[in-house]
């Protein structure tokens, strides 16, 4: 598709109250999308759809917590019931945790798998249904990283593994829902300058808190803009593409040796395989 598919239809963007999420409320509200924002900072997802009305953007504020299945369903009633339909679902909210996976403890594990994941997936159950139902254009953008594609992620682990799983699942839904005409996006954000790394601001007590963050705002360099993370995804999702990269352009040719060396792991594995097997055949 090359003409602009969004005007006149409705975006349910999930941690919308910061960061990337906010970027892209702004992005597809200049585009002519009604919105629901949906954060579990309630007070500020009701602040940003207020702006987006006044900037005549028919907006709409939820408080949701993603890894709970129960307010997710809360949040597509309510999303049903504002606008009708629904044709873009953008799965954002995330969380960050860095530190070695000798220290982390289960409970962060089960904080990032719970929000990165379970949250992906709680709102893919929620929505899809009356999504699949639906005719015409609709879409599907999940965000995981660059983390996804990276050789070394020490100190990352835990939440590279939990982006892993937004690839995967995110790369079969594109195949699964081809089939009722719906487009499937995953896009992969690297070092853009939003709150991620201030994430524990919205961990549950229920997880255990970590005493103090082994890290602090500033250890990684954050330079690309989430204004510029959406406009490179929303051009995404508008060219149908598969995977969109979102990372600041003086760190995109290191990124690409980076993957390229991820291949080559793979590359060398799978020609020493077949060597093998070729020596155990002769
Ligand atoms: N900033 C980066 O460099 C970067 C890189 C790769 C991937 N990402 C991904 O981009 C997405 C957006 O992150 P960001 O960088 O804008 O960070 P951010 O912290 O600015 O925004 C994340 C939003 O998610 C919300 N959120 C957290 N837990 C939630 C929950 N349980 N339910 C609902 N909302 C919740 C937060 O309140 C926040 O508004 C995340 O999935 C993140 O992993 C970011």
């Amino acid at each position: 598709m090359t003409e602009d598919p969004f005007a006149g239809r409705t975006a349910v963007i999930t941690g919308a109250a910061s960061g990337i999420g906010a970027a892209l409320a702004a992005e597809l509200g200049a585009r002519g999308m009604s919105l629901v924002l949906a954060d579990i900072d309630e007070i500020g997802v009701r602040r940003m759809a207020a702006e987006m009305r006044d900037r005549k953007v028919h907006a709409l504020g939820v408080g949701v917590d993603v890894s709970d299945p129960n307010s997710v369903a809360a949040l597509a009633e309510a999303s049903y019931t504002e606008f009708g339909s629904v044709e873009l679902l953008c799965n954002n909210a995330g969380v960050l945790l860095l530190g070695t996976v000798a220290e982390s403890s289960l409970g962060d594990w089960r904080w990032l798998s719970s929000v990165n994941v379970e949250g992906t997936l709680n709102c893919l159950h929620a929505f899809l249904p009356q999504m699949r139902r639906a005719s015409g254009w609709r879409y599907v953008m999940n965000t995981s990283s660059t983390h996804a594609f990276l050789p070394d992620t020490s100190r990352s682990a835990l939440y590279s593994a939990t982006k892993h799983a937004v690839l995967g699942l995110t790369l079969g839904l594109r195949t699964e829902l081809a089939a009722d005409g719906i487009g499937v996006t995953l896009l992969c954000p690297g070092q853009a300058a939003t709150r991620i790394l201030d994430s524990q601001r919205n961990r549950p007590q229920s997880y255990g808190r970590r005493a103090g963050e082994p890290f602090g705002t500033g250890v990684i360099p954050m330079s690309i803009e989430p204004a510029e993370v959406a406009r490179i995804a929303v051009e995404g999702i508008r060219r149908e593409s598969p995977v969109v990269f979102a990372l600041p352009e003086d760190t995109r040719a290191t990124f690409r040796s980076q993957v390229e060396s991820m291949w080559r792991l793979a590359d060398d594995a799978l020609g020493e395989h077949l060597e093998t097997r070729a020596a155990a055949v002769d």
